[in-house]
């Protein structure tokens, strides 16, 4: 006889259906996976026969075939160990044939306990959609599986529980839906900075538009400093950025099962000694990269000189399109990758370069070799071109605390606000992610604006990308201003903040 258990797999951070069909038939004993499975789908085998042995079942004498369907798609991973059990002792008779709106995942111990698997979450929301209304988990993923909503979750400590439940001797109690505690730990504060008025002011246009950013100073400055403050500033994620996020961490195995769902923005800050792969993603498992981890976040290169060429370029297609597409055995997969992306470097190798005790050992030509590292095409992306000068003694010293970061969201909230009434239907959120047209559409300029503009464009040699980029901050500093068009003083700072000195070579 034949019985099919419904399962769930994963196709890069996407869910999709499983079904696991169970057939015995006489002959010699055997046992076999088809449907494409990697090694650790086969050796499934091995560890549903342990488990079956020790919850007291009779391992059927039979010749024994599971088909993974659909077939034509490669299955990895240990989550069929579930389904696969369940089906083989239902085949066997040992158990009443599963309901068909459920389903099962879940990777199984020698002596039958459950062990939890990544990605429950994209799984749980595919089983949704899917139709399925109970999904059996191990205990450790219940509270993931709940985020998905419309199901009845069963964590499931061992498979001996499974099997009563399912026998009607003793039912599993649904898991309850997961809720964040209402205290979270806040992260760094803005009110630890002294002084650094102008880079305070990048960052909060920066999180009141989305805006890329690149902080430039000397050692000490404090440009890790503000980076590491920009996620307590950046409006709160709404539930569909959360779970999209958090599904993407749950891929990558990072997510906590006590806390499934990632509540605030995602800081990411890779080492420069990162590789390529390191930063996109990719891989046979295919593990998120950084930049997807950051999705809906942000990413911090601290010393950016100091990335492998490669890793910058390979960034390049990801800043525009907030996706990244990675190459794997049978196709390439789109991943998200909205992220935003914050960068600091020193002016110079040795980094004094501009700092008032003059102790920078520098050449002209020194200098311009290392800023050479970072790509225009990098350079271009990136709206924000921030100097952090040395913090002055005065401001170190100075009595009142500096503002708090609650202060500054509310403003950069406020600002959001304007942007998610303007952009209501579009799929854009925020300022810096406006296509052309809605350039055209909101970041009209009076006639002083534009001739201001005209001579930017000439006297810096800006580039086309570029001259958008300053449109879409200057529309982000009008925001903040709370004023509906753009004045010629939103767009003189705007013009400002991309005009570094040491940037021009
Ligand atoms: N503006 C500031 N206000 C208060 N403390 C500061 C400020 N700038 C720097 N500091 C202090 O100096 C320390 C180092 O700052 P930070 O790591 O941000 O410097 P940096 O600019 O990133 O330097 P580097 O180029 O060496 O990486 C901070 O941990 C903080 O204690
Ligand atoms: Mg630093």
């Amino acid at each position: 006889m034949v019985v099919t258990v419904r399962s769930l797999g994963l196709n890069g951070i996407a869910g999709y259906a499983v079904s696991a069909e169970c057939f015995l038939s006489g002959g010699l004993p055997a046992f076999d996976i088809v449907g494409l499975p990697d090694a650790a789908v086969r050796e499934a085998r091995e560890r549903v026969r342990a488990a079956v042995k020790n919850c007291g079942a009779k391992f059927p004498v039979s010749r024994i075939t599971v088909n993974l369907a659909p077939a034509g798609q490669k299955k990895a991973g240990t989550v069929y160990d579930l389904p696969i059990f369940v089906g083989l002792l239902a085949a066997g008779r040992e158990l009443p044939p599963p309901a068909q709106q459920a389903a099962f995942i879940g990777e199984l111990s020698l002596t039958g306990a459950l062990r939890g698997v990544t990605g429950v979450l994209p799984m749980a929301l595919a089983a949704r959609d899917a139709g399925v209304k109970e999904l059996y988990v191990p205990a450790e993923n219940a509270a993931e599986a709940t985020l998905a909503g419309g199901l009845t979750v069963y964590g499931v400590p061992d498979v001996g529980a499974l099997v009563r439940h399912l026998r009607g001797e003793e039912r599993l109690s649904p898991a309850s839906a997961w809720v964040p505690e209402a205290e979270e730990a806040a992260g760094p504060d803005l009110r630890d900075v002294m002084g650094q008025e102008n880079a305070r002011r990048a960052l909060e246009i920066a999180a009141a538009g989305g805006h890329n950013l690149l902080l430039i100073g000397s050692p000490g400055a404090g440009k890790s400093m503000l980076a590491k403050r920009l996620p307590s500033i950046l409006p709160d994620m709404s539930r569909e950025e959360a779970l999209e996020v958090s599904g993407i961490w749950s891929v990558a195995g990072l997510a906590d099962p006590q806390h499934p769902l990632l509540t605030r923005r995602p800081f990411r800050s890779p080492h420069h000694t990162a590789s390529a792969a390191a930063l996109t993603g990719g891989g046979p498992l295919l593990r998120p990269g950084e930049i997807s981890l950051a999705h809906n976040g942000v990413l911090f290169l601290d010393e950016l000189p100091e990335f492998h060429r490669d890793v910058l370029e390979a960034m390049r297609q990801p800043l525009e399109d907030g996706t990244v597409t990675v190459a794997r055995s049978g196709g390439t997969l789109h991943l998200p990758a909205r992220f935003q992306l914050v960068c600091a470097m020193n002016p110079c190798r040795c980094g004094w370069r501009g700092h008032p005790s003059g102790r920078c050992t520098c050449s002209d030509r020194e200098v311009a070799k290392y800023v050479e590292k970072i790509s225009g095409p990098l350079l271009d992306r990136i709206d924000l071109h921030v100097s952090v000068p040395a913090v002055e003694y005065a401001s170190m010293r100075r009595k009142e605390t500096p503002e708090s970061s609650a202060d500054v969201k509310c403003r950069v909230d406020a600002a959001r606000a304007v942007q998610t009434a303007r952009f209501a239907g579009t799929g854009v959120t925020c300022n810096a992610h406006m296509t052309a047209p809605m350039i055209g559409q909101f970041c009209r300029l009076d006639h002083a604006g534009d001739a201001l503009m005209k001579s930017a464009f000439e006297r810096m040699g800006l580039t086309a990308r570029s001259h958008d980029r300053i449109l879409r901050v200057a529309r982000t500093i009008a925001d903040l201003d709370g004023a509906a068009d753009i004045r010629p003083e939103h767009l003189a700072e705007a013009i400002q903040f991309r005009n570094t000195d040491i940037l021009k070579g």
